[in-house]
């Protein structure tokens, strides 16, 4: 029979994957030595102490990997279980769990797909510098060949490092990831080469030791400009091909060059490389892991914020497109995956490919048993659609592994989002294999995807489950009031079975109007009371106007944090308008997840779907810093903080622009959010350069600590400007940025209003408005 498009070749390698830390728990258990997760997790929230208790649910979970019908089983070993210290000794009881893992897997048919190292770095090495030093490749090369001697003689296939980008940009780059640091881009570089290192001096060991099948899985993730999104063979103006280039070297090619080339792309710093390193690096490998999940957008903007996850890339605006995303905002884009598989095998002949990493978060919700989960059953289908037009053309790829086989702790998201295949209740431990894991199981079993796609259930469906007509379906959806008690309840039952139109819009249609909008607000630094008084009285009021209910939900503890969640999530409001805590704010995400419409004071420290309205924080870093200029002053510090702050990094931005421009030298002071904090900065200042005359403080609550410590040591000649304007800079006289608060909050509430008129809305930008009071008169 002529294979249809739909078959996959034989002997096509159908698997799922998961990670130590992500699933495992038992983290103090059998001698297992402290990660750099075990202290971050919970400092952010959640833990990975418990996360799925694979250690000792092991038997379990390989039974259902048995009943999905897995060919392979992609796990990673936990560095700080097999060598508690990261280097010596090895701990044997951690060996011994891969080792009864190994064999239960053999023994359910399944090939273990191992990588030696998926981000749990043991916390001894990152004492000692982490992955900035370069003893850690060593080091990992030590660990890699004990596991091979204990695994070696089962195992077939290993992966050596995951998605060092990852680990260099989130965990050393921006700290959003552990082990929490933020360091120039150097550093990252630095970190980002010595994973590399890692990986080749791995190769080496492994092969030495006689592994059969070597590896690295990257994140890759093809670059596209939103005309390209919507059109692949789109032709970019100059600029957009510019962008497009300087993230695909930074993201893709700073690791596919240096695995498969032995070479970094032009331009990238390399202070860090030595001679002979990237010979060790580009060690032949068997196979190229590609974890894809979606594209990343970009388009050329002169001057546009730097975006501190992709170190040393200028003039790009990342960009939010308009396809429809997951729980997680990254947009479902299928064909990227074709595209990315295509450039793969074009770029870098020679290597096999197997997709290591695909899936997807969406809310799911269990009911009667069972979890319905027709947008992962799409998005699998679709990306599997994909794998196989790319192998029609050629492209070696010789397996598929789902992320993620069970809902497990997904890094900064805990376990908010999920993209197992089988759900995990984390307080029973219950597992539930989703409809997308049996939906799997069949498309293994026929080693290929069922002819026609998986159906999204529809007006049809739920009119024959509610026995009724389509045109009374259609009236309830639409809220319409002509229909019986009775006859509405039937068919909104048969909806929520169904899980009928899952997006949000169409959500709140189903669900009745509460004509209700709540407000939450957490409490920041940042925002003082007056700040949250005029956004509470004129988003207030404003919404009030349009004969909207406001309900005011303060996100400070914990638990009025999820109990808000859940209100949200049980439908008692049409919208929300947050303000969170700052923009890598866990709530953000959390009620996005609710899919009730939303808006958002501030930029999210991710590009996302939702709108938000923000200050211009660049434009009135500047502002504040030509301000200071024209007062005459050229030796013009800023006093800066805390870093991690998306706002506060804009500002500084700004500054070093201003400075740029009128060929100033911009000298920099870091600290925190304080008064104390900007007082002792202004202090280091002074001493470093008493000739100095002006100061930009990047928040006023510094710039007060900044005027106190120029009072004491009776420098009142020194300019300063704040940012901010709250209540206590305008008694102290202090120049400032306004932040527009009142503006904001009506632009606010404007954009939620048309949302949840169902009519399109984007996101705000304010310029900023300096005002100017005594400590920066000429
Ligand atoms: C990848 C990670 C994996 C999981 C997925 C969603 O970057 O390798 O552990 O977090 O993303």
């Amino acid at each position: 029979m002529k294979a249809t498009a739909l078959t996959f070749p034989r002997g096509f390698v159908w698997g799922a994957g998961t990670s130590a830390y992500q699933i495992e728990g038992a983290t103090k258990e059998d001698g297992r030595g402290p990660s750099i997760w075990d202290g971050f997790a919970p400092a952010h929230g959640d833990t990975g102490e418990v996360a799925c208790d694979h250690y000792h649910r092991y038997r379990e979970d390989v039974a259902l990997m048995k009943e999905l019908g897995l060919a392979a089983y992609r796990f990673s070993v936990a560095w700080p279980r097999v060598q508690p210290d990261g280097r010596g000794a090895l701990n044997t009881g951690g060996l011994d769990f891969y080792d009864r893992l190994t064999d239960e897997l053999l023994a359910a048919g399944i090939a273990p797909y191992v990588t030696l190292y998926h981000w749990d770095l043991p916390r001894a090495l990152e004492d000692d510098g982490g992955w900035t030093s370069r003893d850690t490749a060593w080091r990992f090369a030590d660990y890699a060949r004990a596991v091979h001697d204990r695994l070696g003689d089962r195992v077939d296939t290993w992966l050596t490092v995951n998605e060092p980008f990852v680990q260099a940009s989130l965990g050393y780059g921006i700290g959003l990831h552990a082990p929490g640091r933020v360091s120039p881009a150097e550093t990252v570089f630095a970190v980002g080469h010595h994973m590399l290192l890692a990986h080749g001096l791995g190769v080496q060991a492994l092969r030495a030791a006689g592994a059969r099948r070597i590896g690295i899985p990257l994140n890759l993730s093809p670059v596209l400009t939103p005309d390209q999104v919507a059109d692949p063979s789109a032709t970019l103006p100059e600029p957009d091909a510019r962008a497009v280039e300087q993230v695909d070297a930074v993201l893709n090619r700073q690791f596919l060059d240096a695995v498969l080339r032995g070479g970094y792309p032009a331009g990238l710093p390399d202070a860090h490389v030595r001679p002979g390193d990237l010979e060790i690096i580009s060690e032949p490998i068997d196979v190229l892991g590609v974890n894809y999940y979606a594209p990343t957008i970009v388009r050329a903007e002169p001057g546009a914020p730097p975006n501190p996850a992709y170190p040393g890339v200028e003039g790009v605006r990342f960009s939010d497109s308009h396809v429809t995303a997951t729980a997680m905002g990254w947009p479902i884009v299928p064909n990227g995956l074709s595209l990315l598989l295509r450039q793969l095998a074009r770029r870098y002949p020679g290597v096999e490919l197997v997709v290591a990493e695909n899936g997807a978060a969406f809310s799911d919700v269990v009911r009667s048993g069972a979890v319905a989960d027709a947008d992962r059953t799409a998005f699998l289908d679709e990306h599997l659609r994909a794998v196989r037009h790319a192998i029609a053309d050629g492209v070696p790829c010789k397996g598929y592994f789902v992320w993620s086989l069970m809902d497990n702790f997904e890094w900064a998201e805990g376990y908010r989002r999920t993209f197992g295949i089988i759900h995990v209740d984390f307080d029973t431990q219950l597992r539930t294999v989703k409809d997308s894991g049996r939906w799997y199981r069949e498309v293994i079993r026929h080693n290929g995807l069922p002819v026609s796609r998986p159906k999204r259930p529809t007006l049809e469906t739920v009119a024959a489950r509610a026995g009724v007509s389509r045109a009374t379906v259609s009236r309830v959806v639409n809220g319409e009031n002509s229909v019986s008690p009775e006859i509405r309840e039937a068919v909104l039952h048969a909806v929520n079975q169904l899980d009928y139109v899952p997006n949000a819009a169409a959500r709140n249609l189903v669900t009745q109007r509460t004509e209700t909008v709540a407000l939450v607000v957490a409490t920041s630094p940042e925002r003082d009371e007056t700040g949250i008084g005029t956004l509470v009285m004129t988003a207030g009021q404003a919404i009030q106007a349009a004969g909207k209910r406001i309900t005011l939900l303060l996100a400070d503890t914990e638990h009025n944090r999820s109990a808000l969640v859940s209100h949200v999530e049980s439908g008692h409001v049409d919208g929300v308008l947050l303000a969170p805590h700052d923009g890598a704010d866990p709530l953000i995400s959390r009620l996005y997840g609710t899919a009730v419409p939303m808006v958002l004071l501030g930029k999210p420290a991710f590009s996302s779907l939702v709108p938000c309205v923000d200050i211009d924080n660049a434009g009135g870093g500047a502002l504040a810093t030509r301000h200071l200029m024209e007062t005459g002053r050229t030796r013009i510090a800023m006093v800066c903080g805390p870093m991690e702050q998306a706002r506060v990094r804009d500002r500084l931005a700004g500054y070093r622009e201003a400075m740029r421009e009128a060929g100033l030298q911009p000298f920099l002071t870091v600290g925190e959010h304080t008064q104390h904090s900007g007082a002792e900065a202004m202090r280091r200042v002074l001493d470093d350069d008493p000739g100095v005359q002006a100061v930009f403080a990047s928040s006023d609550v510094m710039a007060l600590g900044v005027l106190r410590a120029l009072r004491e040591a009776g420098r009142d000649d020194v300019a300063v400007v704040g940012f901010g304007d709250v209540q206590a800079a305008a008694y102290a006289g202090l120049s400032t940025i306004s932040e527009r608060a009142g503006d904001q909050a009506l632009t606010l509430a404007r954009l939620l209003l048309s949302r949840l008129e169902g009519r399109p809305v984007s996101s705000a930008l304010l310029s900023a408005q300096l005002i100017v009071r005594e400590s920066s008169r000429a």
